[in-house]
């Protein structure tokens, strides 16, 4: 992509120092975890039936998705936390062979919580072993080659999956109906997103004026990851240019620097937008096109600009292709 977007909502892999940054601001508990009230209370049942219980049950498999940083990560961390469990991390492209995922089952305890970031690219042949294991704590191997082979089975110790993706159409079937619980993360509140940049400015130790919080919340594409980049950011700037205190001058100087407009778009949401409407008009454009117009992988698209733009009302999707809305035509003229 080049120049580096504020609002770039990826984890850079190779970027420890993000890396840090997000691990020091994430909640470990249902109370620290602020919204998605639904799905924590859902949670909380669950995990207490399965304390109560006591009898070697543990909590059913947990799928969790939607768009990036909204708290997938996070919320399997609070879970096992909450669980009192061990949780072993891994993602769908680091599980290679049939046969590493075996070692990371046989390696598992009784209760313990099995993390798969990105589950929805596991290799076909992994996906497979994984059925029967998480059906009935079950593997099956095949020991032996040609006419000797011989197909064994080991008994699993009982575990919870979770598995995270930003995506459930590209799950295969059978894999999603092997999750007792399946929840879509949903866009927060501007209430939950303030409260979360107030959280985060303390952990700071940078004080935040109320109507600052509102503004930078109003900016945050209703994700916590942005809120916090974008905390981080206006912290740096009042640190060089204030006294330290983000108040909503500070706020504003460093959002207009970023470039990061009232409803938390950026340059490149921006220049997408326009030439959609500069080609096409009102009429539908396909997302590989909407790729090569920008320069961007479709995937970046999907997974990063547009599904905020949706949820502003901004596109809507139609069979035939992405359109461009009014509402978008006429954020767009305010901001010329
Ligand atoms: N409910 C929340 N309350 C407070 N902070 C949150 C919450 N959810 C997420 N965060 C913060 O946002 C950051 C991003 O969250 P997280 O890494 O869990 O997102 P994700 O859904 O796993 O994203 P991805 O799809 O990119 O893996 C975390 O560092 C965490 O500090
Ligand atoms: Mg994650």
């Amino acid at each position: 992509m080049g120049i580096e977007r504020v609002i770039d909502n990826t984890v850079h892999e190779d970027d420890s120092e993000e890396e840090v940054y997000e691990q020091s601001l994430r909640p470990t508990n249902f109370s620290e975890y602020i919204g998605q009230e639904r799905l924590k209370k859902n949670l909380k049942l669950a995990i207490d039936a399965v304390k109560k219980r006591d009898d070697g049950t543990t909590l059913d498999h947990v799928l969790l998705y939607g768009p990036p940083g909204l708290g997938k990560t996070t919320m399997a961390n609070v879970i096992a936390h909450e669980l009192g469990a061990n949780l072993k991390v891994t993602t769908g492209p680091a599980i290679e062979r049939a046969g590493d995922l075996a070692s990371i089952l046989t390696n598992l305890q009784d209760g313990d919580v099995l993390f798969i970031d990105e589950i929805h690219r596991l290799r076909r042949a992994v996906e497979e072993i994984l059925y029967s294991a998480m059906e009935d704590y079950k593997l099956d191997i095949v020991v032996g080659k040609g006419p000797a082979a011989n197909s064994i089975r080991l008994d699993l110790p009982h575990f919870t999956v979770i598995g995270a993706t930003t995506r459930t159409g590209s799950l295969a079937g059978p894999l999603r109906d092997r999750f007792g619980i399946t929840y879509r993360l949903e866009y927060y509140k501007e209430p939950e997103i303030k409260q979360i940049i107030k959280r985060t400015a303390g952990l700071l130790e940078t004080p935040i004026k109320d109507d600052a919080a509102e503004m930078l919340a109003t900016r945050s594409r209703l994700t916590p990851r942005i809120a916090n980049r974008i905390t981080k950011r206006v912290r740096d700037y009042a640190d060089v240019n204030g006294d330290g205190v983000i108040d909503t001058k500070i706020a504003t100087e460093a959002l207009d620097l970023m470039e990061i407009d009232s409803l938390g778009l950026d340059p490149a949401d921006r220049n997408m937008l326009e030439l959609m409407i500069e080609n096409y008009g009102d009429r539908p454009v396909g997302v590989t096109t909407i790729a090569a117009l920008t320069g961007d992988e479709v995937s970046t698209i999907e997974d990063y600009y547009e599904p905020y733009l949706i949820q502003l009302g901004f596109i809507e999707k139609t069979p035939r292709g992405r359109v461009v809305t009014l509402k978008a035509k006429e954020h767009l003229k305010k901001h010329d």
